[in-house]
């Protein structure tokens, strides 16, 4: 049967084999497939490898600094690229949902390229992909649901080779795979994010003072299902954080009369988002307790300005999807 060690040790060695003395360049998204791939790729091959992350300023809060400390304390050598201001301006004013996810796609590819050029002697773009990754690339309706992005393929003209060591793998042997080499749990145990981050949590046109909002309240909610003890079916301690397979906070809209004191507001209503699921193909509404939900709606609307109403979204995945753009 499939062991984590053995696939460590014999992917370790193959991947020595294969790439030599080359030079690889590896795309971090801060999630768990690609961080498993540079701790692999690192592993065998050492300074050998570059890694390149891309700030789009859609990020939740704090993610890129903590993020960046995390890859640094693992030993990796990662170049971090702020590029929220690109994003930003050329996100200005676009509001349809799959026209961002182009705008955010393309310029991924442009910043990410750009930096990879700098590399001239690299020879292989090593990615963290993963089995369901190419399954649902192969577009076996045909229809595009909603265009799905990571690294965007291989930069042009460099003729960088792809390496692919998690391609035959599902995310918990990937992550299986993480604590074999050794890698903090925090990292490990991530919910899932989507590529183009929080532009697809905030319906309409986005701003960085949109972005600040949304980062405040999402940070209220995810820190929140972290703190919440609860226990799992065999009696040991674990939280709500660990029971979802993924959650955010989604920025609607909407604007709606509250009263604070005794001032009329008129303010943004934001959607919390938490479901359960085993492959993000099918997902169920996460059925929280409500007394937690209660204390995240409070918190959220007594510390982020701008905002004075709460709702929870109870639909699964299908007709809905997760996201909500
Ligand atoms: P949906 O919203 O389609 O999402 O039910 C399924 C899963 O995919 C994530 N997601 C993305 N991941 N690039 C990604 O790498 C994307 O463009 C993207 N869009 C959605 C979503 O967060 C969920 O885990």
């Amino acid at each position: 049967s499939w062991s984590a060690a053995s696939f460590v040790d014999t992917t370790v060695a193959e991947l020595k084999e294969q790439l030599g003395n080359d030079r690889v360049i590896l795309g971090l998204s801060g999630g768990v497939d690609s961080s498993v791939a540079a701790v692999l790729l690192h592993r065998a091959i050492g300074k050998n490898l570059t890694c390149i992350f891309v700030d789009h300023g859609l990020l939740r809060k704090n993610e890129f600094k903590n993020v960046m400390n995390d890859y640094e304390c693992l030993g990796l050598n990662v170049i971090g690229v702020d590029a929220s201001e690109k994003f930003f301006k050329d996100l200005e004013g676009v509001t349809e949902p799959e026209q961002k996810r182009k705008i955010i796609g393309r310029d991924f590819v442009e910043v990410f390229d750009a930096e990879a050029h700098k590399i001239t002697d690299a020879r292989w773009l090593a990615q963290g992909t993963i089995y369901p990754d190419r399954i649902e690339s192969l577009n076996i309706t045909g229809k595009t649901i909603k265009s799905h992005h990571n690294v965007g393929g291989l930069p042009e003209e460099m003729n960088l080779r792809l390496c692919e060591p998690l391609q035959w793998l599902f995310k918990d042997e990937v992550r299986r795979v993480g604590r074999e080499l050794g890698m903090p749990e925090h990292l490990i145990t991530r919910h899932p994010f989507p590529g183009p981050g929080l532009a697809v949590r905030i319906l309409g046109d986005i701003t960085p003072e949109k972005v600040h909002t949304l980062q405040e309240a999402d940070d209220i909610f995810i820190q929140g299902l972290r703190d919440w003890k609860v226990e799992d079916a065999d009696g040991n301690e674990t939280s709500l954080y660990h029971q979802v397979w993924q959650a955010g906070v989604i920025l609607l809209p909407v604007q709606s009369v509250g009263v604070m004191g005794d001032e009329r507001t008129y303010e943004r209503a934001v959607a919390l988002r938490a479901v359960t699921s085993t492959d993000a193909m099918t997902a169920d509404w996460a059925h929280l307790p409500y007394e937690f939900l209660g204390k995240v709606s409070n918190d959220i609307i007594n510390k982020v300005k701008g905002v004075n109403r709460v709702t929870y979204d109870i639909s699964s995945k299908p007709p809905s999807t997760i996201e909500w753009e």
